[in-house]
């Protein structure tokens, strides 16, 4: 059994850059990181396109990034909180860069500044198109030098400890659910550890495996959210499911090479199968609209034209620009057969951000006493229906910061829970055959693609629900008489999150941002989150 002052679930921008402050004020203080992979495996680390936020005050201004914010959410942002995020956004990245972050320059000194879907304005920072690497790197950096982390790898957080665990009756109407640490995997030993907190940070990212295709790495399972939901916190607006629209295709390929929107912010062209440019179909902005409207409008010419993939054209771009903007991209499609120069790149949308998650406050507090998320697995009312591009990683390290304030102001308030019980594994026996997890997993994926994915109608979504069901029944008995495996905890947690998902989008009678309903064509005039 350990016990940590501040325990932080997440080795991405999010976790780390709370980790980083918190030990900056509370020197006396311990910090515990836990990650259930590599310490830089992570969505962060995939990140392309950069951090949107406003800096040249000549050209753009906080008001422009509130609006375009605001008209990418489609109605469902939550004002105020845009308007923190946006405000705070440049000392927030000013921090990152003492901490060893690196951002491209142009001759005179200033910024470069990239563009993507919905920005008016030039406005986002990024290092070539590494960008999450470099801040991954940065952070993890400054995070070995604080003598108060530690940050334990390849522990598995399986469950949050609770006064379920104390054996009383927790329901979603208990109002003071506390949060006293977490049970976790140690995957080493593959023993169940329990660790005790006086605050316990969720930076566990997004959930993109519960799709077929995933611009997410394998660790993106939404573990966070479905921990918060079985301990009966609250959870919001799923059904934001936000697919990239142009990730390389790859037939076979389920995790997808990403070829970020800043590639058509510097003049690359969407054409379908035919070699048409489709977009001024769909919208006066072109291949420069917000994520939802090119993913269906790429979705609707892949139907029209029987094809998997449209091509994103750079052959009239300038090559040594381009080479130098995106290497990561260039030799990528190298090393899969395409030159840029002469070939188009084939391009599909794929699953990429939750714009949903767990619900938090303007501070990170989530329904549950001494439980904060900030991140992707957070929900805090930035994104609204459809999210910005480049604004996940600015609503990272603002949330980041203000969980920050917040539980320092707590954390002498708050003592360890001596009553916690060991884990107990009893009656459980080695699993016999993984392939009922994994058979399970493929089936979930499928069913979410064919059934959640850009375009739903009701009868696609009762579907899903139906085939949900028996997964669910069949893994939690599987649960009950096997010993935890990591692969069974996600296989569990994903199909929470796709009943997460398919709940919120039936809930939802109407069409907005990113769920589309075919059955519910137009927004309705009730403007509403869905809080599960
Ligand atoms: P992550 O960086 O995903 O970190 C999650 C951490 O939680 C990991 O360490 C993971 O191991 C850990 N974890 C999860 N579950 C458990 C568990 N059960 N036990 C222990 N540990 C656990 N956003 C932008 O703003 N700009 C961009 O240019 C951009 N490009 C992107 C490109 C790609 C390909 C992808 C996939 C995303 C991109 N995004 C971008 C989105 C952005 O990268 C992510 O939303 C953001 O990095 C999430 O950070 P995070 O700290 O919340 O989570
Ligand atoms: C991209 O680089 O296109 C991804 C940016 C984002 O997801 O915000």
């Amino acid at each position: 059994m350990k016990q940590t002052d501040f325990l932080v679930i997440g080795s991405g921008i999010a976790g780390l850059t709370y980790a980083l402050k918190v030990a900056a004020a509370c020197p006396d203080k311990k910090i515990t990181i836990i990650t259930k992979s590599r310490e830089d495996e992570t969505n962060t680390k995939y990140a392309q396109g950069g951090v949107a936020v406003v800096n040249d005050l000549e050209n753009d201004s906080f008001e422009k990034h509130i609006e375009d914010t605001l008209i990418a959410g489609d109605g469902l942002c939550n004002e105020a909180i845009v308007e923190i995020v946006v405000k705070e956004g440049p000392e927030r990245v000013n921090e990152i860069i003492e901490w060893g972050a690196n951002f491209d320059k142009n001759s005179s000194g200033d910024f470069s500044l990239g563009k993507e879907g919905g920005h008016s304005e030039f406005r986002v920072i990024h290092y070539k198109d590494v960008t999450g690497k470099e801040i991954e790197r940065a952070l993890l950096d400054a995070v070995h030098k604080q003598p108060n982390i530690e940050l334990v790898t390849h522990c598995f957080v399986v469950d949050l400890i609770t006064q379920h665990h104390l054996g009383y009756l927790i329901t979603k109407s208990t109002p003071d659910i506390e949060c006293y640490g977490v049970y976790v995997l140690n995957l080493l030993t593959n023993k169940i550890e329990k660790v005790l907190s006086s605050i316990t940070v969720l930076a566990t990212g997004g959930n993109g495996q519960v799709y077929r295709s995933t611009t997410n790495p394998t660790i993106a399972t939404g573990d966070g959210v479905a921990m918060v939901y079985r301990a009966k916190g609250r959870i919001e607006n799923m059904e934001f499911i936000q697919f990239h629209p142009t990730a390389l295709y790859q037939p076979g390929v389920n995790n997808a090479f990403l070829i970020t929107e800043a590639v058509r912010g510097d003049g690359g062209i969407l054409r379908n199968i035919h070699g048409e440019d489709f977009m001024h179909k769909y919208d006066p902005r072109l291949s420069l609209a917000p994520r939802d409207i090119v993913a269906r409008a790429i979705d609707s010419e892949m139907k029209i034209t029987g094809t998997e993939y449209v091509y994103l054209d750079c052959r009239h771009m300038d090559m040594q620009k381009f080479i130098h903007h995106f290497p990561n991209i260039y030799d990528k499609c190298l090393e899969s057969g395409i030159d840029v120069q002469r070939d188009m790149i084939p391009v599909a949308p794929a699953a990429h951000y939750s714009c949903g998650g767990i619900k938090v406050n303007e501070y990170g507090r989530t329904s549950i006493n001494n439980l904060y998320a900030c991140g992707e697995c957070s929900s805090t009312g930035l994104h609204g229906a459809n999210r910005l591009a480049s604004n996940s990683l600015l609503e990272a390290m603002v949330f980041a910061h203000r969980c920050y304030l917040d539980s320092i102001e707590k954390i002498n308030t708050i003592s360890f829970e001596a009553k916690v019980p060991d884990w107990n594994a009893g009656g459980t026996t080695a699993p016999k055959e993984m392939i009922l997890i994994t058979q399970s997993l493929k089936e979930l994926k499928q069913i979410m693609s064919d059934y959640l994915g850009i375009v739903r109608t009701n009868e696609r979504m009762q579907r899903a629900s139906r085939r949900l069901d028996i997964l669910h029944e069949e893994t939690e008995q599987l649960y009950e008489r096997t010993e935890v495996s990591p692969q069974l905890c996600e296989l569990r947690n994903l199909i929470t999150v796709g009943y997460l998902i398919v709940k919120g989008a039936s809930f939802r009678k109407e069409s907005r941002g990113l769920h589309f309903n075919t059955d519910y064509p137009q927004k309705s005039a009730l403007v509403q989150n869905i809080v599960l």
